[in-house]
């Protein structure tokens, strides 16, 4: 196999106002013309960015020759603070088996989809609620902090048993720890100052245990404080943003499609596959899923070195002619299924199943509520999120008919 010594590109972020539910046009030219391309990593290292399904799902699947170790991996996002350190205890996405697989097994059982259908009761309630506080305020309101933006927080403290009285600090501190434009010095103090918050919760737990994924995880004698606290933390940071953005970004997309909303509104039995169907289109987990060969390797033809970083495009992946038919088009009567948004392999999103739950109810709900809703800007004026791991909106200013809802 010939070496090649490649010039390396920076790793495409750029989107486009017009086109929003795109991903960067880059990536399209790359997955025809180098579909596996030298990049430079944020720290100067050398990576490789990959945007054909095929291989994304062959180095995803590869868990022995692809690692995931905290010390190895970069981030993709300039100004990220993954860069090479050290996974601490408890850190499920930044560790290899069999460590992954001993926390893996710890939470997997709380997350499947029989828990998660137990939940929907619950989850419809908060979906309900956040309605309610949006009729109430009356038309023009942004959608994220009405709508997106709380209920998967609040299904997070139902889910890891935060109280109620708690439940605003909780929320506030989230926020600090997610907010963007902040410095790695600042994100870490946001990261290190909830995970203090999260052990207080987790000493609690142990104390006087409630029924709830916290409680169970501290009453598991083989794992530690540290490791039930960063975990829990994982389980927030991964869980919040997410589902957050998937609304958001879920609901323009609908309305800048009206033939797809209208397809949905005339049969809402068409959600299942509308939530697979958008979580491709979408695909908000830009970057984050990277790896590092752990010997020389080849993929897609080209040599990769050990200890380099392979940047898998899941958003490229799932826009690849080669897997999914008119890949631009939202069909959301398509059959989505093989596409990674969560991923692939053995650190597939483990909360995928609560994600589906929370986007099913959530658009179902919204939009029976709102028959009307509408952007209450122009499509262009929408600001979107893109400095972040998880592409999503700023805000999304909607209105609606108050009259004869
Ligand atoms: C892992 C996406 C919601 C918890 C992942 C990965 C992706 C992803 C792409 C794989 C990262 C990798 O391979 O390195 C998403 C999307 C979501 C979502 C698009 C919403 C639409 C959630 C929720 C939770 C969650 C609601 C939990 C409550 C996790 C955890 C991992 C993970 C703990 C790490 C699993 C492991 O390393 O074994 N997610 N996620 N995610 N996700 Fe999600």
């Amino acid at each position: 196999m010939p070496e090649t010594v490649p010039e390396r590109r920076a790793i495409p972020k750029e989107r486009s106002q017009t086109c929003p539910f795109d991903p960067p046009a880059t990536l399209r030219e790359l997955r025809t013309q180098d579909p596996v391309c030298p990049v430079a990593m944020a720290d100067g290292s050398s990576g490789w960015l990959l945007t054909r399904h095929e291989d994304v799902h062959a180095v995803l699947g590869d868990h022995r020759r692809f690692s995931s170790r905290g010390e190895l991996r970069n981030s993709a996002l300039d100004g990220q603070v993954t860069a090479a350190r050290p996974a601490r205890p408890g850190e499920i996405n930044s560790v290899d088996p069999p460590e992954h697989t001993r926390l893996r097994r710890k939470l997997a059982g709380k997350f499947t989809t029989s828990r998660m259908a137990q939940l929907s009761e619950r989850i419809a309630g908060i979906v309900d609620d956040a309605l309610d506080t949006m009729e109430l305020l009356g038309p023009p309101v942004d959608l994220v902090e009405a709508f997106a933006s709380p209920i998967p927080s609040l299904v997070i403290c139902e889910l890891l048993g935060v109280d109620y009285a708690e439940r605003a600090e909780f929320q506030e501190r989230t926020k600090a720890m997610l907010t963007l434009g902040a410095s790695a010095d600042q994100f870490m103090a946001a990261v290190e100052e909830m995970t203090g918050y999260v052990t207080k919760l987790v000493v609690a737990k142990r104390a006087r245990p409630t029924d709830d994924v916290l409680s169970n995880l501290a009453a598991d004698e083989e794992l530690t404080t540290e490791e039930v606290s960063r975990m829990g933390l994982a389980l927030l940071a991964a869980g919040h943003e997410t589902t957050a953005h998937m609304l958001a970004l879920g609901t323009f997309a609908l309305l800048r499609n009206p033939d797809q909303l209208a397809a949905l509104r005339a049969d809402p039995d068409l959600v299942n596959g509308a939530v697979e169907e958008l979580l491709r289109y979408l695909t908000i987990a830009q970057y984050g899923a990277e790896r590092s060969a752990t010997e020389d390797v080849e993929v897609g033809g080209r040599l990769i070195r050990r200890g380099d970083v392979v940047v898998p495009a899941l958003m490229a992946a799932n826009r690849d002619p080669e897997r999914f038919g008119d890949p631009d088009v939202l069909d959301v009567t398509r059959q989505a299924a093989g596409h990674v948004a969560f991923g692939f392999g053995i650190h597939q999103c483990l909360g995928q199943q609560l994600a589906r739950v929370e986007l099913r109810i959530g658009y179902k709900a919204l939009f029976q509520r709102f028959p009307t809703l509408r952007l209450a800007v122009p499509p262009e004026d929408v600001p979107l999120r893109t400095d972040s791991i998880t592409y999503g909106l700023a805000r999304l200013p909607v209105t609606w008919d108050a009259v004869g809802l």
